[in-house]
């Protein structure tokens, strides 16, 4: 039975006629009239929901378990618990993490190579079965300690296609499976599939095809040593977002389901699962950040007033967040930043070259460098899209500046719908109902006596 009220997931609802924007536009209004006024996130978690529609449409025969070490936030994993995806866990931390949320272990993959005995022992106690392993060292290691684990073999895949690449570090090669598979027998363990992962932010759809092929020859192998293999894991690497007119996804969609098809048809009974992160939570995340110190530099000739410098000028601005706190990923070449004002651009108004250094004395900490953008000022906001993917997990403390704070929002309509799908994947729904006396935003607030039971894909059902 899982408890299906705002409060339980940990957001506020949107009021009825109030966008995102709107929202950001009040809290920076109130925050500019105080001294506080400290980064901030806004996280619809509508915006979750609406991927995963996505996701289904187009990749159907694909389930996805989200990759929790994307954003671990509760009320993003809470979502997608509820929608009926399975999880990605690297560690104790995020198995317990979604064991607490009520998550069942066969909707858990330990999906991370190398494993602390610790790790694995608790991954045992907890029936989480299946895992990853890529060499004979780890697997010596899981017979010691979870003889009964239903093993994955991670492949090497070609990754030259995306942002962050991930093959060095992981994945055997295809020359080396037979001889692993061969260890496995001889220790007693089941391997049941292939996992692959061909590199966070993959900008390339043939990339998917290739590693789904090479795992096809996998399987074969595999046959030949005894294992009947059952599930393919098609890892991670989707992108976050569309930029306008251009959707990856959907052009990847429409390669893995083709390949599919072809090397894995549902006749053969394969089970076929994913490990997106950052597909889900990216485009949810808003963040604003205030613009705490400005630095305007002109060329030489500008400063003798032989010219007025607008075209030699540039600007630095220093805001109160950074690559310690939430853009730790821009180390990562070519990572889409996304700056802008909030103050929106006049017509014809004039653009600089801008760079945006974060706030601690490291000097390393810069966010983007000559980004185009209309002049701001100290006091003022910029605004930065799709940052919830490796923004939230990956903050430190450094210097002692604080994480920025999320708000999660979501509209009426869009809890509708969840509720509807939670309740047709078969969840009975412990539902808080909002009193018709209560304020808008009052519902998220739990009055002991008011919970009542539902069962909405009973409801449906008539
Ligand atoms: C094993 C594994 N699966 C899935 C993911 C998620 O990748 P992405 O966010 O690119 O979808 C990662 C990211 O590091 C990973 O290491």
């Amino acid at each position: 039975m899982s408890t299906f009220t705002p409060e339980d997931f940990g957001f506020t609802f949107l009021k009825d006629g109030t966008s995102v924007q709107d929202l950001i536009d009040q809290r920076i209004k109130a925050l500019s009239a105080s001294d506080a006024k400290d980064a901030f996130y806004v996280a619809d978690l509508g915006e979750v929901m609406r991927r995963y529609l996505l996701w289904v449409r187009e990749i159907p025969r694909v389930t996805p378990f989200y990759a929790v070490k994307c954003n671990a936030s509760r009320p993003i994993v809470r979502t997608l618990a509820a929608l009926g995806t399975g999880f990605d866990c690297a560690s104790k931390y995020e198995m317990h993490l979604m064991m607490s949320l009520g998550v069942d272990p066969s909707r858990i993959i330990y999906s991370n190579t190398i494993k602390q005995p610790s790790n694995l022992k608790y991954a045992t106690a907890h029936g989480i079965q299946k895992m990853t392993f890529d060499n004979e060292a780890e697997l010596v290691k899981i017979a010691q300690c979870c003889e009964n684990a239903k093993l994955l073999l991670r492949i090497a895949v070609d990754d030259s296609g995306s942002m962050l690449t991930m093959s060095k570090k992981f994945g055997a090669k295809l020359e080396r499976c037979p001889e692993l598979l061969k260890q496995a027998k001889k220790l007693g363990l089941d391997v049941i599939g292939v996992s692959f992962h061909v590199g966070s932010y993959c900008m390339t759809p043939v990339a998917y095809t290739k590693a789904i092929t090479n795992a096809r020859d996998v399987f074969d192998m595999a046959a030949k040593i005894g294992y009947k293999m059952t599930l393919l894991d098609l890892g991670g690497g989707y992108p976050g977002f569309s930029l306008p007119n251009i959707s990856l996804f959907k052009e990847m969609a429409v390669d893995i389901n083709k390949t599919l098809d072809k090397y894995f048809p549902v006749s053969t009974g394969v089970q076929i699962i994913s490990e997106p992160g950052r597909f889900f939570p990216s485009s949810a995340y808003t963040l604003a950040v205030n613009i705490i110190g400005k630095r305007v530099d002109m060329e030489k000739s500008a400063y003798d007033g032989k010219e007025d410098g607008a075209n030699s000028k540039t600007i630095s601005y220093y805001v109160n967040d950074g690559i310690h706190t939430s853009f730790g990923s821009v180390i990562f070449p070519y990572a889409y930043v996304l700056p802008s004002t909030h103050k929106r651009s006049k017509p014809g108004e004039r653009f600089y070259p801008s760079t945006i250094y974060g706030q601690t004395c490291d000097g390393h900490d810069q966010i983007v460098e000559d980004y185009s953008l209309p002049e701001a000022q100290e006091g003022e906001w910029m605004l930065f899209n799709h940052m919830g993917a490796y923004t939230v997990t990956t903050m430190t403390e450094f210097n002692g500046f604080p994480k920025p704070e999320t708000q999660f929002v979501m509209t009426r309509k869009a809890w509708q719908r969840l509720l509807q799908i939670a309740a047709a994947k078969g969840d009975q729904v412990l539902l808080q109902q909002p009193s018709p006396h209560d304020e808008p935003d009052a519902c998220c607030l739990v009055k002991p006596g008011l919970a009542r039971k539902h069962n909405l894909k009973g409801k449906e059902g008539k």
